[in-house]
């Protein structure tokens, strides 16, 4: 019998895809060969140690391959429950903290919903907002590049924003707002507020917290990707108050964690010695680059709050992140971001990967 051939073309396929994301570039950060230093992702520089990946591979023996996981990762969420001094109903566990702003996209974006961002802010949450047509209002920086809190709570108040995002420390510019600053913005929001802590535990300012109890509208995002050193084991939660738990986990996707990335961070949770020394070594290193960086002639740093710093030359910064990459140093070019135009950032490396970002650094100016 005759198969009958498709009558429609490989455009009239691509054309059943939303306009939204068409328009849409695929996310790449990319690695080019023979880097031997990356500091451009704000990852640790430090992998776990090999006792404790031993006794995390001596465990997996123990995981039945074949069963699903649980829908929500229990003990884990009742370890992050138990680190945060919240209810175990407070929490949702992602695949990273990336994979949880897409239920907020689906829970709280329409077409026309109107959403405040500020600016320069981690690129993912206007990505979410395109793909949801929501009606973005972005609000700039101070001239600093510290977010703008008068303008912001200017903002959700004039468009009634169901969604406003904030990130302190802020990725890309590593600037922090104080804790009073986000509950201005959440008191005069209608709508939700998410503040994103990738990078809290750099931070010497509160957690935004110790708002939640005062602020329903408020959802604390997380990841165990930056100060835990498990970037590549996708583990984010977000902490709110449990109705509101309640209700996001109907856009939830189930089993997002699988029984070995619940292990693993279990495993760095039960280490706080290890994950505080290893925050401080971070925050040591951090500031040692950014002391170097100021003793540079041509170099301009920003103050930071985070893992990690960005700063700019007279130099265009795809040039210097390409002859830095070919001295084996990866840093990244911010320049997508318009308000970042020339600058690059880095993040704490090793000891040996500072000097050998700073040597490559000085061979090039
Ligand atoms: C502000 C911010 N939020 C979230 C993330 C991503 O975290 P995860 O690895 O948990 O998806 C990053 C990573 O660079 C970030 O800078």
């Amino acid at each position: 019998m005759a198969v009958e051939t498709s009558a429609t073309t490989p455009d009239d396929v691509l054309d059943c895809i939303r306009p939204a994301v068409r328009n849409e570039s695929e996310y790449v950060v990319g690695t080019p060969p023979d880097i031997e230093v990356k500091l451009n992702q704000n990852e640790s520089p430090f992998d776990l140690p090999d006792e404790l990946k031993d006794e995390l591979l001596d465990g997996f023996s123990e995981v039945e391959f074949n069963r699903y996981p649980t829908e929500q990762p229990d003990r884990l969420r009742h370890a992050l429950a138990e680190h945060n001094d919240v209810s175990p109903e407070s929490i949702i566990v992602g695949n990273g903290s990336n994979e949880i702003t897409y239920t907020f996209g689906l829970a709280f974006l329409e077409p026309g919903t109107p959403m405040v961002l500020p600016r320069p802010l981690f690129s993912l949450y206007e990505k979410v907002a395109r793909l949801q047509d929501a009606d973005l209002t972005e609000v700039p920086p101070r001239d600093d590049l510290r977010f703008d809190t008068d303008g912001l709570v200017q903002a959700v108040r004039d468009t009634g924003a169901n969604l406003t995002v904030l990130a302190t420390p802020n990725n890309p510019t590593g600037r922090a707002l104080r804790l009073d600053e986000i509950a201005r913005v959440a008191s005069a929001a209608s709508g939700i507020v998410v503040v994103d802590e990738a990078y809290v535990e750099f931070n010497s300012e509160p957690s935004a917290v110790q708002l939640l109890d005062d602020h329903p509208n408020v959802i604390v995002l997380r990841t165990l990707s930056k100060a835990f050193g498990l970037a590549g084991i996708r583990i984010g939660y977000l902490m709110a108050q449990p109705a509101l738990v309640q209700e996001l986990m109907k856009a939830r996707l189930p089993f997002m964690v699988d029984r070995f990335a619940e292990q693993a961070a279990l495993a760095v949770l039960r280490r706080p010695d290890l994950v505080e020394e290893r925050v401080r070594q971070m925050q040591v290193s951090i500031t040692e680059v950014r002391e170097a960086l100021k003793t540079f002639d041509d170099v301009e740093v920003v103050p930071s709050q985070a893992n990690f710093v960005i700063f700019t030359t007279s130099r265009p910064a795809d040039e210097l992140q390409d002859q830095l990459a070919e001295r084996g140093v990866l840093v990244r070019n911010m320049s997508g971001y318009s308000e970042l135009e020339g600058y690059l950032r880095v993040n704490a490396g090793t000891r040996a990967e500072n000097k050998a970002f700073l040597t490559a650094l000085e061979e090039t100016l």
